[in-house]
């Protein structure tokens, strides 16, 4: 078991950086950037230090990799050489497989993790795949490492490229949708703060319904229907304008995408 576990980031974009800003007050995080400076203005942020590879990669229990897949080739080829690396990865690669990284970075172990903008507030989805045997106190410790970030699920790699569309690029889609709603509370008459914190409650309402007391969404869309009501109307003109075919067909675009990338 590790005393305090050190965390080494290894790219400080969007991603990184939530990751550098929840995990920083439970453990002691390395941060390393391309653009170093980048690095060193984090570290300076997180109260954790900014570090080369060879001393992040030398220390590190856990290295999370956040960089973008395009990338992965040129650092690849500056890794340093270590004996006996003993760092495990953890790859935010969207796409980027296993198989690949055992390639490219032959000399270590591979954990995928796929997480979403949400973990910046310790609410993210974080999916987790892996090939290796790993043994209970390696599962512990990763899951006692991404706990302040929000709920992990581990899933096969196949159904990790399925999670990637749902969760990672989900909060794009969800926030299009409150977006949407927001405007059409202004196109009645509500201010926009008005709308926008009416928005938000009802979301967190129906989230909390469907996960808490487990009513199912059609069983709720259902209760809220009355007979010949106005609630109908505005559900019918929905199926009219085609939502639910529009959102199950962003998801699969993504999805498509991804599997063309790889
Ligand atoms: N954003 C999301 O919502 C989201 C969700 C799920 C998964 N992901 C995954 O998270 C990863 C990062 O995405 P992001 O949105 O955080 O990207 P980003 O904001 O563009 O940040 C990427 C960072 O990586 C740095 N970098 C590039 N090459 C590097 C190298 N060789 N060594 C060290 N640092 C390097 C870049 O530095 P420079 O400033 O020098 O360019 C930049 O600061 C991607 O692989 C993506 O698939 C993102």
């Amino acid at each position: 078991m590790y005393a305090k576990m050190q965390i080494f980031i290894i790219g400080c974009g969007k991603i990184g950086s939530a990751f550098a800003k929840v995990l920083a007050p439970h453990f002691n995080v390395l941060l390393y950037n391309r653009s170093f400076e980048k690095a060193q203005a984090l570290a300076k942020e997180t109260q954790s230090e900014a570090v080369s590879l060879q001393t992040g990669l030398s220390e590190a229990n856990f290295a999370i990799l956040a960089f973008k897949p395009k990338d992965l080739k040129e650092f690849s080829s500056n890794l340093p050489s270590l004996e006996d690396p003993s760092t495990i990865f953890l790859s935010t690669l969207a796409g980027t497989s296993l198989s690949t990284l055992e390639t490219l970075l032959p000399s270590y172990t591979h954990i995928r993790v796929m997480p979403n903008l949400p973990l910046s507030v310790g609410a993210g989805a974080l999916g987790l795949t892996t090939t290796m045997e790993l043994t209970t106190q390696q599962r512990e410790n990763i899951e006692k490492l991404f706990a302040p970030c929000g709920k992990s699920f581990w899933l096969s790699e196949a159904k990790l490229e399925a999670f990637t569309p749902l969760a990672g690029s989900g909060p794009a889609f969800i926030a299009t949708i409150i977006e949407s709603m927001a405007e059409a509370g202004i196109a009645m008459g509500l201010s926009a703060e008005e709308s926008l914190e009416i928005t938000l409650q009802t979301m967190k309402g129906v989230v909390n319904v469907v996960q808490e007391v487990g009513k199912h969404p059609a069983e709720l869309r259902w209760d809220t229907c009355s007979p010949g009501g106005v609630s109908i109307a505005g559900v019918r003109r929905m199926e009219a304008k085609g939502l639910r075919s529009a959102v199950i067909e962003s998801f699969l675009a993504t999805y498509e995408a991804l599997l063309k990338d790889k």
